[in-house]
């Protein structure tokens, strides 16, 4: 047995010797890191990046500049303590030319530093907090922004007879971004915001928060949770019969997820939200994404998180190709600023001076299309940056 497993390995080494293409392909490949939570609370976000990273590939090819282009995936189950090792062990012992990925806004700041450290790039597929791109300088985003997705709704509210609102957010990095932004853009068109309420990020409960609104009695109450809580957090505004109130609910698209609006009934339909990407945007672009996707992904349908992940490794390849393959991790970041392409959401761009994503924000409905809920986008507000 033992003399056998010698044999074995000195053959394949004599093999790969012989022909050398061991050592070379050894030499060509561009290896990308990409973390994300693929179990937990939020593995809906991980299971829709992975889909939209692995479609941007299987229709654009592995090889890129002479390169062959090798996806390594971890799962970080959501906690940003895994999240850095894993950052690391894919910087020391795989020596990623990138790392990717970051399903939540804590996660993607645990590892801002290791990117730093080693130079390497990172680009946010999914994380939203405006600032987390300048906390380090190999940061990318291809994500958005909450600030970038929020005001829109408030423009719209002030402009719709909305005179009074109740925020309820997640209460961490995003949530407080969009409330912040939402109070900011309304009140300074007019409106008031009559309370800021905040809800935790795990395991929240939100009845306590939403009796407290109805009790305000606002024009309407304004939403944003992360992927992953928008079906139950409408499941507890429909047992609480706001509407009845005559409140309006509004939010960002966060909560009518393209991953879970269908199963989310119709007490939905006519709901409006603000977002930067819906599965039913009217473009050729998204309308080909939407099917190569369905059908590679068991009819899964896309949401915002994917096309996060598919152009993220859009971004990965463009600067690969500027550079000539060149990996310095410098070069790339640099190679990465002011990219601009025709995205399955419209067209978006990378900052040159912030590292962060300017795209379009639609205004949307809920509506039923062919018997499926979709957000139908109705305004457009055209190049909004991610931060400043
Ligand atoms: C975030 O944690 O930054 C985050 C996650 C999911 C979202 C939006 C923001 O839908």
């Amino acid at each position: 047995m033992f003399r056998r497993q010698i044999l074995k390995s000195i053959g394949v080494a004599g093999l790969a010797l012989a022909t050398g293409i061991s050592a070379a392909s050894a030499q060509e490949v561009v290896k990308v890191g990409l973390i994300l939570p693929m179990t937990g609370p939020s593995a809906s976000t991980g299971r829709q990046i992975e889909a939209g990273a692995r479609l941007w590939m299987a229709q654009n090819g592995t090889i890129v500049a002479g390169k062959k282009i090798e996806l390594i995936i971890k799962d970080d189950t959501g906690a940003a303590d895994q999240s850095k090792r894993l950052a690391t062990e894919l910087v020391v012992n795989d020596k990623v030319a990138f790392l990717a990925g970051f399903g939540l806004t804590p996660l993607a700041l645990a590892v801002g530093p290791v990117a730093s450290q080693a130079k390497v790039p990172a680009v946010i597929m999914a994380a939203g907090t405006s600032t987390i791109v300048a906390s380090s300088p190999y940061f990318v985003r291809t994500s958005f922004t909450l600030p970038q997705n929020t005001a829109p709704m408030a423009q719209w509210s002030a402009a719709n007879n909305i005179k009074t609102v109740v925020t309820l957010v997640s209460d961490y990095g995003p949530g407080l971004d969009s409330e912040k932004a939402f109070k900011a853009e309304f009140e300074a068109k007019g409106g008031k915001v009559l309370d800021t309420l905040r809800a935790p990020l795990m395991n929240p409960e939100f009845a306590a928060f939403l009796q407290k609104a109805k009790d305000l009695k606002p024009d309407a109450l304004f939403l944003f949770v992360p992927s992953g809580q928008g079906a139950s957090l409408m499941k507890q505004v429909g047992e609480r019969e706001l509407a009845k109130a005559g409140i309006k609910i509004i939010g960002t698209g966060d909560v009518t997820d393209d991953d879970q609006l269908n199963g989310m009934g119709d007490a939905l339909i006519g709901m409006i939200t603000s977002h930067n990407y819906s599965a039913a945007h009217d473009s050729p672009e998204n309308k080909a994404y939407v099917a190569a996707f369905l059908k590679a992904n068991n009819n899964m349908r896309p949401n915002f998180m994917s096309v996060g992940g598919f152009d993220g490794m859009a971004a990965i390849y463009k600067a690969l190709e500027k550079t000539k393959g060149d990996t310095d991790g410098t070069k790339l970041v640099e190679a990465m600023k002011g990219l601009a392409w025709v995205s399955p959401r419209g067209p978006m761009s990378i900052d040159a001076t912030t590292r962060d994503i300017t795209q379009n924000v639609y205004v949307r409905e809920v509506k039923k299309v062919d018997g499926q809920l979709y957000n139908v986008e109705f305004a457009t507000i055209a190049n909004v940056k991610g931060s400043n």
